[in-house]
This record gives C-alpha cells, sequence and structure tokens, in this order.
C-alpha cells in the first residue's frame, strides 16, 4: 500500500492548467468555477442539452450563493466555457475531472454508470495522456476499475490514469468549501498525479495523499460519520424529550466538549440530501460487499427513517388524527439555503401527512413548486393561513424571521410542530401558540423515573417514541 503523506503541495499559482470538468452539477458547476477563479482554464462539459443551454446564456441552472457571480467572472475572463463537445473539451489538456452523478439504486449501490460512460467518451476522445480525476463519490475500488474500462478505449500509446479526489463541498456554502477546504484528498499511487491533481487546488491546502481505495473511503467514511453524529442528537433529543429537558441545551453541554463539536450535533427531522443517505447506504454496501459488519451505519438509517415518521407521529398524537386536518409544510429543500429536494425529510414528511389524510401546505423559500407533494403555497404566511397545524423542517431565514404574532393569528389551530428548532418558545407561548419540537418544546412523551432506590413521579404523557 502506498505510504499516506498528509502535509502541503504548493501551489496552484507557479502552474495554471487547462482542466476539463465533465458534469455541471453542484460538484461540477462550483469546481469549474472555482477553478477558474483560482487561474486555471476550464473547459465544462455536460450532457444535458437543457443544463448547457441555460449556462451558455448565462443562467444558473442550481441555487448556490455566489456561483453565478463567479461563474460569469470565470466567463467575462475568458478562463470558463461551456461546451457539449468531449473531444474540443478535451484539446490540450492533461486532467478532466469526472464530476456526474452517483445515485442509489435499489439495493443501496450507487449507479455507476453515468461515470463509466464518461471515463469511456474521454478516453475515446484522448488524442495524449490523461489524468482522469473522480470528483464523484464512489465505493472503494471504483477507480481501479474505471482505469480498465478507459484501457480497453483508448488509442494506442495513450495513457489514461485514474485518480480519486472526492468533493467534500456542502450545498449553500459550496464555493467557500471549495476554495478554503478543510483537507484536499488525493488517491493515486502516482507521485506526478498527486502533486498535479493537487496544484488545482488553492495554494497552501492540507492534502491527504494515500492509495486510490483509502481516499474513495475517506468520502464514504466522513459522510456515514455526519450521519451518525446527527442520528446520535435525534436520539439524545428522544431521551431529553422523556426526561422533560431541553436537548438543545444538553447537547450544546455535550458538543462544546472540543473532542466532540457542535457541528452535526443538533435534533431534527432527519439528513436527507443527494449525499448522506446516498453515502451511508453506499457504506453499508461496501461492508456487505466485503463481508464485513457495518453495525452503526445500520442502526443510523434506521434511525434516520424513524426521525422522519417520529415528526408525523408526533403530529398525529398532539392533534388527535391527521385526518382531514389543514397542515403547512415550511421546508422542502433538504436543509436551509439550497434548493435541492433530493432525499428532503420535508418532502417524506409531506408526503406521510397526505397519506394519513391531510390537507398539506407546502412553502419553502428555494425550491421548485414542482417538488411539492401537497399543495404550493406562494409564501409562509400564505402557507399558514387557516392551518391547524404547522410544520417547519429547515432553518430557512425566511422561518426563523416569521413573527409568532403573525403566524398565530393567520393560523386556525395552535400547533407549531417546530422540527428545525428555529422559534422561540417563550415568544410563540405568548401568542397562544404551542410549541413541540424534537427534544424540545411542548411534552408529549415525559415519563415517571424510577431509579430504585431513588424514585420520583411525574405525571406520564402518552408515548411517541
Ligand atoms: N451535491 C453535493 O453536495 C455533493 C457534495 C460532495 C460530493 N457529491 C458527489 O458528487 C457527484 C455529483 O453530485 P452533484 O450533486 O453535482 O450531481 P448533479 O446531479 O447535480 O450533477 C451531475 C451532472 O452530471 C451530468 N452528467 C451525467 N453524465 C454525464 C456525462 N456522461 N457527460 C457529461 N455530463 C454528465 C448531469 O447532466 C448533471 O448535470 C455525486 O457522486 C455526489 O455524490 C455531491
Amino acid at each position: 500500500m502506498t505510504p499516506v503523506h498528509v502535509g502541503t503541495i504548493d501551489t496552484v499559482s507557479a502552474v495554471p492548467r487547462r482542466v476539463c470538468v465533465v458534469g455541471a452539477g453542484y460538484v461540477g458547476l462550483t469546481a469549474a468555477a472555482c477553478l477558474a477563479h483560482l487561474g486555471h482554464r476550464v473547459r465544462c462539459v455536460d450532457s444535458d442539452p437543457a443544463r448547457l443551454g441555460q449556462l451558455l446564456e448565462g443562467q444558473i441552472p442550481i441555487h448556490e450563493p455566489g456561483l453565478e457571480d463567479l461563474v460569469a467572472a470565470g466567463v467575462d475572463q475568458g478562463r470558463l466555457e461551456f461546451l457539449a463537445d468531449l473531444e474540443q473539451a478535451l484539446l490540450d489538456t492533461e486532467i478532466a475531472l469526472l464530476c456526474v452523478g452517483t445515485p442509489p439504486q435499489s439495493s443501496g449501490e450507487p449507479d455507476l454508470s453515468h461515470l463509466a460512460a464518461a471515463a469511456r467518451q474521454l478516453s475515446a476522445a484522448a488524442t495524449k495522456d490523461l489524468i482522469l480525476v473522480v470528483k464523484s463519490t464512489v465505493p472503494p475500488g471504483t477507480c481501479e476499475a474505471l482505469e480498465l474500462v478507459c484501457a480497453e478505449v483508448v488509442a494506442p500509446g495513450v495513457v489514461v490514469r485514474v485518480a480519486s479526489s472526492p468533493e467534500f463541498l456542502r450545498e449553500s456554502r459550496a464555493i467557500e468549501d471549495f476554495l478554503a477546504p478543510d483537507r484536499v484528498v488525493v488517491g493515486t499511487e502516482y507521485l506526478d498525479v498527486a502533486e498535479t491533481v493537487a496544484s488545482l487546488y488553492p495554494a497552501g491546502s492540507t492534502v491527504v495523499h494515500c492509495d486510490r481505495r483509502g481516499a474513495e473511503l475517506v468520502k464514504y467514511a466522513a459522510n456515514t460519520f455526519l450521519a451518525i453524529k446527527i442520528s446520535f442528537a435525534n436520539e439524545v433529543a428522544r431521551l431529553c424529550e422523556a426526561l422533560g429537558t431541553d436537548a438543545t441545551t444538553v447537547l450544546a453541554g455535550v458538543g462544546l466538549d472540543a473532542r466532540i463539536g457542535t457541528a452535526f450535533l443538533r435534533p431534527g427531522p432527519g439528513y436527507g440530501g443527494s449525499c448522506l443517505p446516498k453515502d451511508v447506504a453506499g457504506f453499508r454496501a461496501v461492508g456487505q460487499t466485503l463481508g464485513t459488519q457495518t453495525r452503526l451505519a445500520d442502526a443510523t438509517e434506521q434511525e434516520n427513517l424513524h426521525a422522519r415518521l417520529f415528526v408525523v407521529s408526533k403530529l398525529a398524537l398532539v392533534l388527535g388524527s391527521l385526518a382531514g386536518k389543514q397542515v403547512a409544510v415550511l421546508g422542502l429543500a433538504f436543509k436551509a439555503g439550497t434548493d435541492d429536494t433530493r432525499d428532503s425529510p420535508g418532502v417524506h414528511i409531506a408526503r406521510q401527512l397526505i397519506a394519513a389524510g391531510a390537507d398539506v401546505r407546502c412553502f419553502d423559500p428555494l425550491a421548485s413548486p414542482a417538488e411539492a407533494p401537497g399543495n404550493w403555497a406562494h409564501s409562509a404566511a400564505a402557507a399558514v393561513t387557516g392551518s391547524d397545524a404547522v410544520v417547519v423542517t429547515t432553518a430557512a431565514e425566511e422561518f426563523k424571521s416569521l413573527d409568532p404574532a403573525v403566524v398565530a393569528a393567520a393560523m386556525r389551530g395552535t400547533v407549531l410542530l417546530d422540527a428545525a428548532g428555529v422559534f422561540d418558545i417563550a415568544a410563540c407561548s405568548a401568542v397562544g401558540l404551542t410549541v413541540y419540537g424534537i427534544g424540545r418544546g411542548a411534552p408529549t412523551d415525559f415519563h415517571a423515573i424510577v431509579w430504585p432506590p431513588l424514585r420520583w413521579a411525574h405525571p406520564v404523557a402518552t408515548a411517541a417514541r
């Protein structure tokens, strides 16, 4: 195995390169714009004609703060161009980044067909030696297998080497994450390839250089760990509810230990998006393939499903029944600050509410109305008007700035199920709203504690665990 190296490999400013970026989604478009910003000359291709058409007209197909300006600057300065033709995109280029989707299949394994197709197309079009860098999230062993696929179609005398450099950006903070990464991971057995790949990134970045399988696993393991942290917070939150104490404070007390950290330690409606659910499933699938147990990841996946259902069952408990109730769902994107609704708790919860007979009206400040499982309201205020209950699934700024008095006056009922923890409970109570949360708010699951020999009794409410 190649020895692992952790350190810095310099520098981008000394080596501006010609780079081809394949896939203009959250990862590819961000990478293309940021690489151009760093001084590289970037050609970005996408196989979706509609998406490419938008980009050629100067429109950005996704919501990502700052991306529009960065793309425009790259195009204006002549360092960023969009095109459909791979051969043209590869001209004078020794390096191509693969940023295509790897969506989950029903087995939990990712669908690598887009990646294989793109690698095959690039290799067939290559007229000189090429480094393919896989930025998509893939199971360990993928880069090695891709290299064999490339070798089948490449022209005689041309060598294609495949490296791994997984992407760690967060949607809604993609640009800052790309330009100031916590670390850059480069997986390749060749030192010259490692230096070339590392030289694309911002100068001074901390680079972890390892073999390809190791680099691929870093991404799966990192996302699985984040998912475990979120699920653990939800488990603690349910204990807090049963104990009648506040999870926000308890988890702050836990997370402020520097060994633990407060990030991703907030209770909520579970994790979602295009990455965490898929990568936990992928991590588990790797274990199954290798015959290695992944008990923590298995339990996390179950816990996350439960976290979403918990919101629905809690509302059913509070309202008595969901049938015929008018419920506003605020938040359809998987988190605040993005329009991405892939595997989103908000969408899942809205669907469950509808299945239970509720009349659901949804609003999200960024997501498309087409993603709404129920009716779409044109504003948060319109969504809550006349509702029996309001469910909040993300900490969008628009929701944080809602005036509880205005919400209370507009609603028919008084139940505010704030799964995202954005509302001030005292301010809501003052205007007659009853706030239920995840590990905070009004109790629905408060238990007598019976630790002999010390015991004391509290009124016991019906369990929703
Ligand atoms: N979205 C994130 O926050 C994030 C973060 C880190 C890693 N990732 C990983 O990065 C990869 C890409 O994710 P994304 O969210 O950017 O996906 P996306 O679906 O937003 O974008 C993928 C793009 O690739 C294009 N494409 C597919 N096949 C192609 C081909 N053969 N040639 C050219 N273009 C092609 C699609 O048209 C699409 O525009 C995934 O593996 C994902 O798991 C995503």
